[in-house]
């Protein structure tokens, strides 16, 4: 069924609907908060969703929501945001930045097919996936969440993992919807404090936090959920101009609109804009929520101002119509239960998916020539708190640690660990390792640095793998220092010391502050979240088993005194820097390197044809791929415009010494700026391509060219 003739039934329904039941549709229930016995009677009422049930629990819910009057099948969401990772059974994916590294839709597409199975498979149907914030402010608790810094870039894998959890039909059994989140500015917040004001502009809106989103609409993404936070006074859960105008007006969104956690109760006990639940569930309705999530008073609370006057009807009707299309639309009233594919669930196919995942996402920064280890490296000393913490690997949204944390869960395999996947192709090859943590973390009482420096002595190789753990990043987890902390600085000099070389891989959430172990190692590898095989590819890398090609979708600063540090700024003057420390950020955005040398040259590009036309090749002696990055910057505007934009890029496979022309389309409106009124247009003049290998000028090579 179509969305138009879903409408038609979804309208059909809300005739025949009382109040009462049409409220308890706009509600979403968390099931473990309520527990069994509640959910099932909120079942019986007629709520409209759950979120957070699994497997047979959602059954029970599912049979219990028939017996209500008008038998409404229940709308079942989990945070399914790397792999269905709150089933402990699921293929867990790298995290969103981590898959944000391949620079590459197709892993995204696919990555969202498998977890959409899994779901799908759990008898769910809905993913509050993907975030389209923009890691900026990278002292935020979430930036592991996003894919990056750059908007371009993440409503292109955005728009990606959409197709591949929603596929063509959303009531094939197999897919499900997906949710673009957070609507809007969440990642901006004032000092990067989770929940706080963003201080956006509404022409930085516009330019900066929409296009992602745009693209998730232009993809067909089924629902939104409202952003925590505030901009200029106003909370996005109140924000009608966000939430109706913006979202349906202009981006032509005709899914729905869920709050995020107990947003509702918020705008009373939080953001003070409502001065009891009543005003505040009126308020969120009438902004253009249409499904309550987290709040179950807001169902007396709007009754109850419905009875008074203080509630429109009309704003309830508007919701429940938007909650029955997509119902509709998914075929529950058919077949209430999605079905997937039985035994799907971390199989052997979806396994594969998360180690091609994970391959992608392996970006190397910097290689003195230590890697690929060579055939003279008889002994590996494999060091660091998180060579062998699937946890750490992992990262956020799995089930060790978001939303129902058992404490002490054990780790269900398979995965593998950076030492794993290190110790298992040192067999392969006859190589000795010896691994030794080293310290944690943080601090902790068994911490042994002097037996990682006798380790590392007998070692011809050393990697250590540092980084962060779960209790410093994620939700309420924003950290002012993003030093490695404890005593993993201290590991890093000492193991420095023995003369052996040094490798740092950074398993963590996000870009951390590496200092000395970035900038006196011999070799970088940035493995950020990767998911049940991160190890696995990074052993594959070290060994030169694989050619690692991510670049980064974020920059690394070189202390947290100079965030942020995004590509994309708006130019300044007086120099741009700090007395105390230079401007340039540790890595800058798009950076990679890998096995093999590339080249780029004969460029061509006129304005006529809109086609950037270039040759890549392969000048070393393996196979590669080298992402192709296009920038541009408008040279004179009506607005101040950033140093440059990313618009476009292109990864090209090569054979050693191969050379392949590239023809990338451009459009005139990727030239688009913002201006002063808020409109979206292109101004005629002087522009500048700037096309490379990564965002560093050093890398970039300019073609000026002029539109009229
Ligand atoms: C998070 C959302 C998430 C929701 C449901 C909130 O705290 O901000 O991203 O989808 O909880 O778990």
């Amino acid at each position: 069924m179509n969305r138009q003739e879903a409408a038609i039934k979804a309208r059909e329904m809300l005739s025949r609907m009382t109040t009462e039941e049409k409220v308890a549709q706009m509600i979403q229930i968390p099931y473990a908060q309520e527990g069994r016995e509640a959910s099932l009677r909120w079942a019986k009422l007629g709520v409209g969703s759950f979120l957070h049930v699994l497997g047979d629990d959602a059954r029970e819910i599912q049979a219990a929501a028939a017996e209500s009057r008008l038998g409404i099948p229940v709308l079942f969401g989990i945070d399914a945001i790397h792999g269905h990772g709150l089933n402990e059974h699921a293929t867990i994916f790298p995290s969103q930045l981590a898959a944000a590294c391949g620079w590459e839709p197709e892993i995204l597409r696919e990555m969202g097919e498998v977890t959409a199975r899994e779901v799908a498979t759990d008898g769910l149907h809905w993913t509050f996936s993907p975030v389209l914030c923009l890691g900026r402010d990278t002292r935020w608790g979430r930036v592991d969440e996003t894919f990056g810094e750059d908007p371009y870039l993440a409503g292109e894998l955005g728009a990606a993992i959409v197709e591949g959890y929603q596929g063509k039909d959303l009531a094939d059994g197999e897919h499900i919807l997906a949710c673009a989140k957070h609507f809007l500015g969440y990642g901006e917040a004032v000092g990067a404090r989770d929940a706080c004001d963003s201080e956006i502009t509404a022409r930085k809106i516009r330019e900066v936090f929409l296009p992602p989103f745009r693209r998730a609409v232009e993809a067909g993404c089924a629902t939104f959920m409202t952003a925590y936070g505030s901009a200029d006074g106003t909370p996005f859960t109140a924000h009608r101009g966000v939430l109706k105008d913006m979202l349906r007006g202009d981006l032509g969104f005709s899914g729905f609109v869920v709050t995020d956690w107990n947003n509702t109760d918020s705008l009373m006990a939080n953001q003070h804009v409502a001065a009891d639940i009543g005003e505040a569930s009126a308020m969120a309705a009438h902004a253009g929520n249409d499904m309550i999530m987290a709040t179950p008073a807001f169902y007396e609370a709007m009754l109850q101002a419905l009875r008074e006057g203080r509630a429109d009807i009309a704003d309830v009707d508007e919701a429940v119509v938007h909650i029955l299309t997509i119902k509709y639309e998914m075929g529950l009233f058919d077949r209430a239960e999605k079905l997937g594919r039985p035994g799907c669930i971390g199989c052997e196919a979806h396994r594969q998916a998360a180690l091609r995942a994970a391959r992608a996402s392996v970006t190397l920064l910097r290689n003195d020539g230590m890697l690929p280890l060579s055939d003279g490296v008889k002994r590996v000393a494999v060091i660091g708190p998180n060579a062998d913490d699937i946890r750490a690997q992992y990262g956020d949204w799995t089930y060790f640690t978001h939303p129902l944390p058992i404490p002490g869960r054990p780790a269900i395999r398979p995965y593998v660990t950076v030492k794993e996947g290190i110790e298992a192709l040192c067999a392969e090859k006859g190589v000795e390792c010896e691994y030794v943590k080293g310290c944690g973390v943080l601090p902790e009482a068994d911490d042994d640095i002097d037996a990682a420096v006798r380790a590392a002595k007998t070692a011809d190789a050393v990697i250590l793998v540092v980084g962060d753990m779960i209790d410093q990043f994620g939700e309420y987890k924003d950290r002012a220092n993003l030093e490695l902390s404890g005593r993993q600085p201290e590991l890093f000099a000492r193991l420095k010391e023995t003369g052996v070389p040094v490798c740092t891989v950074l398993v963590a959430s996000k870009p951390l502050c590496l200092g000395d172990a970035a900038e006196r190692a011999n070799a970088v590898l940035c493995a950020f979240n990767g998911g049940m095989y991160g190890g696995q590819a990074v052993a594959e890398a070290l060994f030169g088993a694989l050619n690692p090609s991510g670049r980064l979708p974020i920059t690394f600063p070189r202390h947290s005194g100079q965030l942020p540090v995004y590509y994309n700024q708006l130019p300044g003057w007086h120099g741009g820097k700090y007395c105390d420390l230079p401007a340039e950020p540790l890595f800058a955005f798009g950076e990679g390197i890998g096995y093999t040398g590339f080249e780029m040259k004969g460029f061509a590009f006129s304005p006529e044809d809109m086609t950037l036309r270039l040759t890549v090749a392969n000048t070393g002696e393996r196979a590669g791929t080298q992402t192709v990055q296009v920038y541009f910057r408008d040279m004179v505007s009506s607005v101040m415009t950033p140093v440059k934009r990313l618009i476009a890029f292109r990864r090209v496979a090569l054979e050693p010494g191969e050379a392949k022309e590239v023809a990338i389309p451009l459009r005139r409106e990727d030239f688009a700026l913002v201006n002063a009124a808020g409109e979206r247009v292109v101004e005629p003049g002087a522009f500048q391509l700037m096309v490379g290998a990564s965002s560093k000028d050093t890398d970039l090579t300019v073609l000026p060219f002029e539109l009229t």
